[in-house]
């Protein structure tokens, strides 16, 4: 295997390899794929907040991929789908901690390294997927923290994971100051239960979900939701799951509401429904 495959296939390699000195983070494996982040690209073209930090930008919006990997083409995907939905005017840079990792430009993007610090550009959208996923769960909030504080005014960021073809994933928006929700996606059919997506919860969340937990309560009401649903699997999972998501609000459970024809199974929750009681996450 060359060393290009080893690395695009997650193979680790055999000498740690140390970041730039100015770059704050850790070389981790640099395991991607084509068009794998592309349920949070739909969800970012749609979603109110992401178009209003690109839209309110003042002079040239900005948007960084954090940690794109051993290959660019998640980088260049999110350009292509944030021009062609939101802002054709898109400057588009990709950091990445390795500097074996760095590409030229291309489509209009730059491959630059970068770590949390974001270079010290100020971005307007700032999306990291797949990249906590490989540090300790006590590191999440000083990450967050420091991609926060780059942000330019009214900007937010998308912090995921995702498997590795992208069929199921999930990611946390922030602006600022704080987290402000969890979305929850998989391609339908893929998952039997609701609750089989918390393998790919964000680091903040996947060693929570253990009973007595907010996030844990959610996946168990999910799943009870869906078994009442079955009755209605003849008519398709997008449409059993959106009865499912009627009797999750029913019990009180604050969905948020998606104003666009959904080809997936997502949930998308406001961040105090899951955020654990003696969370420290917000500012
Ligand atoms: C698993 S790959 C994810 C690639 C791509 N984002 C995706 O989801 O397909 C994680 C990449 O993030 C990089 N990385 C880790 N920590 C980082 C940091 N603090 N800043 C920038 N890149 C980082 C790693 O070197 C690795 O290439």
């Amino acid at each position: 295997m060359r060393a290009a495959d080893a690395r695009v296939t997650g193979v680790p390699e055999e000498v740690p390899r140390i970041p730039p000195d100015h770059a704050v983070g850790s070389i981790t494996r640099g395991t991607t794929g084509v068009n794998r982040l592309r349920k949070c690209d739909r969800w970012m073209c749609h979603n109110s907040r992401v178009r209003e930090a690109l839209h309110h930008a003042s002079g040239r919006p900005l948007a960084i991929d954090l940690g794109y990997g051993a290959a660019p083409w998640t980088t260049v995907e999110m350009a292509t789908r944030l021009r062609h939905h939101l802002a054709p005017e898109l400057e588009v840079v990709g950091l990445e901690i390795d500097p074996d990792r760095i590409f030229p430009d291309q489509n209009g993007v730059r491959f630059e390294v970068g770590g949390f610090e974001l270079s010290d550009y100020r971005p307007n959208l700032v999306r990291a997927f797949n990249v906590l996923r490989q540090y300790s769960v006590t590191e999440v909030e000083n990450a967050w923290r420091m991609m926060q504080a780059q942000l330019a005014p009214g900007g937010v960021v998308v912090e995921g994971t995702s498997n590795e073809v992208g069929r199921r994933a999930t990611w946390v928006l922030l602006d600022e100051h704080r987290p402000l929700s969890l979305t929850m996606v998989w391609t339908p059919g893929e998952l039997e239960n609701p609750s089989e997506i918390a393998e790919r919860l964000p680091k903040a969340l996947i060693h929570r979900n253990v009973p007595g937990e907010p996030i844990h309560k959610l996946l168990t009401a999910a799943d009870a939701a869906w078994a009442s649903t079955a009755g209605y699997s003849p008519f398709g999972p997008i449409d059993r799951w959106r009865r499912t998501l009627q009797i999750l609000r029913d019990e009180g459970w604050p969905i948020v509401r998606q104003h666009r024809k959904i080809r997936d199974c997502l949930m998308t929750v406001p961040w105090e429904t899951v955020a654990s009681p003696t969370e420290n996450l917000h500012n």
